[in-house]
């Protein structure tokens, strides 16, 4: 990891640097000069003539120090399109974007309407609310480190954030605004117009695009990291850092009898693969959901009910839970897979992952269990809420 870590990072600003064509004018951030990078990021690499450089978020042993423990892991690198830069002006536009209701059709509704920083960049609720108060059939998944994700969306029907982005704009129950009109408007709007041409090189406006709205909304994506939690503390040597609950939590969770580290893998809680749980409906738990998941996309009989594992760092504070939020608390997650997932239920499926299986928890282990997830809670490097977004509109303070 350690290696490729050095490899990308090393590769990345020459790479960059060749495409503006001033090798000699780049630096790796490292001789003093650095951006103006948003919090917990650090310089990358910086093109002093040009004055572009990137941001990226430091993550545990990105500093090429070695693990303290066994538990210590480094991140792997974020999946980003070629191209896709996080410079400081880039996160800023993207900031102010994503919680700006100028991108819906009615103008009511912003990214952060749904995935609200207050609310574990989530809403809290089990399915969304849309444009006009039409409601979805799944749960708003957090952005705390989507950039980490192999594929976004509960069943990855998108590659990148980038790709992802575009979709609830013109999405006709989640914000439905003709993507045409939304450049229209963008380019009346003088602050727009000049963070666009800043961030993207543009004169008058033109590089206000759809592209580049998508660009910038991942970049600022890309700095919503979640990294520094009591777990993180803890793995890195700080053996207070835990309460001696979530040790005994943390045990159980990497435990042959639970298994839930072999999905939810260690350092990201997550993992890019898609695993049948058998969850229940919404509001009947007599009944199987009947969300079709990964096979809608990608069909195969093994995929039938699938759902990306998704990412428990900040997990405590994005209830409900499940692709359907059928699941009201933690301590409903964990009964349901203490009784084995849906065909410990008795649901009608048979392709239930082989991991998902009965086990013993006792109201002490669950307890435990609990409090290690709740370890995982890190919002330090929470994006400020912008006190005005450049559309002049109003900025939502939770879901709609
Ligand atoms: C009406 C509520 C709503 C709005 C508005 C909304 N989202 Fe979402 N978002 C959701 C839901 C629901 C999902 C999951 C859908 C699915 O998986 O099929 C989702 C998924 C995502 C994901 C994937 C995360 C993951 O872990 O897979 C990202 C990233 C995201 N949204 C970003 C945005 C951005 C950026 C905007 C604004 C351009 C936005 N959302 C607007 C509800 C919303
Ligand atoms: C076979 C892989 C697998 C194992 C083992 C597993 N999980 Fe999961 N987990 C998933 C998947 C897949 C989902 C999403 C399922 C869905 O939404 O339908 C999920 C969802 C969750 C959620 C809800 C997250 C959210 O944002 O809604 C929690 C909490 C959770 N798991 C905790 C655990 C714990 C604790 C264990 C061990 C007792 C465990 N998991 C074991 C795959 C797994």
């Amino acid at each position: 990891m350690r290696a490729f870590s050095l490899l990308s990072a090393g590769h990345r600003p020459v790479f960059a640097c060749l495409l503006l064509g001033l090798v000699a004018s780049c630096t790796n951030g490292d001789d003093g000069q650095t951006l103006n990078c948003p919090q917990g990021m650090r310089t990358v690499w910086l093109d002093r003539l040009n004055n572009v450089g990137e941001c990226e978020v430091v993550t545990p042993l990105s500093d090429g120090r070695s693990p303290r423990s066994g538990l210590e892991q480094a991140f792997p690198a974020m999946n980003r399109p070629m191209g896709a830069l996080t410079t400081p002006e880039r996160i800023e536009l993207g900031r102010l974007l994503f919680f700006d209701p100028v991108l819906s059709g009615d103008n009511t509704v912003a990214c952060a309407s749904c995935h609200h920083p207050a609310f574990g960049f989530t809403d809290n609720r089990a399915v969304s609310t849309g444009i006009r108060g039409q409601k979805g059939g799944r749960s708003a998944p957090t952005i705390w480190n989507a950039a980490w994700n192999n594929e976004q969306f509960w069943d990855g029907r998108a590659k990148t954030l980038e790709d992802q982005a575009k979709g609830p704009i013109a999405n006709p129950i989640e914000m439905d605004q003709d993507p045409k009109l939304l450049l229209t408007e963008l380019r009346a709007i003088p602050e727009y117009t000049r963070r666009f041409d800043e961030a993207f090189r543009g004169a008058n406006g033109s590089a206000v695009t759809l592209d580049n709205i998508a660009s910038a909304i991942a970049a600022f994506e890309r700095s919503v990291a979640t990294v520094n939690s009591p777990f993180d503390r803890y793995a890195a040597g700080d053996r207070s850092a835990l309460s001696d609950s979530a040790v005994r939590g943390l045990n159980l969770f990497r435990s042959v009898s639970t298994r839930c580290f072999e999905c939810h893998e260690i350092p990201t809680f997550a993992m890019k693969e898609y695993k049948v749980l058998g969850v229940p409906a919404l509001g009947d738990p007599t009944k199987l959901d009947d969300d079709r998941g990964r096979a809608a996309i990608s069909p195969g009989a093994s995929v039938e009910r699938a759902f990306r594992v998704p990412t428990l760092r900040n997990v405590a504070k994005t209830a409900p839970y499940m692709h359907n939020g059928s699941l009201k608390t933690l301590g409903d997650v964990l009964d349901f897979y203490s009784q084995g997932g849906g065909a410990g239920r008795g649901y009608p499926l048979s392709n239930v992952d082989d991991k998902i299986r009965k086990f013993d928890m006792t109201p002490d282990e669950k307890a435990d269990l609990i409090s290690f997830m709740e370890a995982l809670t890190d919002e330090s490097l929470r994006p400020e809420i912008p006190a005005k977004v450049p559309s002049g509109l109003p900025v939502p303070q939770g879901p709609l």
